[in-house]
């Protein structure tokens, strides 16, 4: 559960206090997490760049790019599939993408922040929400996504007490990657994308070989 969640944002205000676990038989944490980014940022990058698409539509499409890495980080094994097809739709839900446009809605996890973090953080990303509302294709969304992750870390580095796994979490949803800038990249990022050695296939775990060979 915690490590589906980690895909559903790059505002994240989530927390996930536990070390990030290779919890798939086929696949690393980065490799899941490189691999699944991927459909939800399309799906961004899909709103933005043709505001008349039907939100609805792309949402499946994105379940089931997610549905298709997730099994494959599975292994495709039988027990863990009805599993996930059970949890991916109440983790991924249609008006968390789509109505509230809230590019990952505070978690209820509890978080050593402050009351001060609770309060302020889900104001990080109103202007980018309410520019997305009123037009997807808003070319200021690129900085303004880029922004709201800057306001989040600030608070989460000022209010927090986050131990390395979860300030390793909250360091990868909360990096440079922008489905609403042209290049996928904040405005003036440098270095390395945090996914750079996991985006060029074949990955590791969609190589059937390599999941068959995992052990159970
Ligand atoms: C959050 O954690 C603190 C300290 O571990 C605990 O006292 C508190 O009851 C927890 N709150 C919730 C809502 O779980
Ligand atoms: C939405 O934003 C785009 C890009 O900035 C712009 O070209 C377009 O005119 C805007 N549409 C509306 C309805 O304001
Ligand atoms: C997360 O990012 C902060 C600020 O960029 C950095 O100081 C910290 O070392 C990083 N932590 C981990 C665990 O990657």
């Amino acid at each position: 559960m915690l490590v589906l969640k980690i895909t559903l944002t790059f505002v994240c205000l989530c927390s996930f206090g536990a070390a990030l676990p290779d919890v798939f038989p086929g696949c690393s944490f980065m490799e899941y997490f490189c691999t699944a980014r991927e459909c939800t940022s399309a799906f961004y990058k899909g709103l933005h760049q043709d505001p008349s698409a039907d939100c609805g539509k792309r949402f499946e499409s994105m379940l089931t790019c997610l549905k298709l890495k997730i099994f494959v980080c599975a292994g495709r094994r039988q027990m863990i599939m009805i599993w996930l097809t059970v949890q991916i739709p109440k983790i991924f839900k249609k008006e968390t993408f789509c109505s509230d446009a809230n590019f990952g809605i505070p978690q209820n996890d509890n978080v050593s922040c402050s009351s001060t973090y609770f309060e302020k953080a889900p104001l990080c990303g109103k202007t980018l929400r309410l520019k997305f509302a009123t037009n997807r294709s808003d070319a200021s969304l690129c900085s303004e996504s880029a922004k709201a992750k800057k306001c989040v870390k600030d608070l989460l580095a000022s209010e927090c007490t986050l131990d390395a796994e979860t300030m390793e979490a909250n360091n990868l949803t909360l990096s440079d990657h922008n489905p609403f800038c042209s290049n996928n990249r904040d405005p003036g990022a440098t270095g390395l994308e945090v996914c750079h050695d996991f985006t060029n296939p074949p990955y590791p775990c969609l190589n059937q070989n390599s999941y068959s060979k995992a052990p159970p």
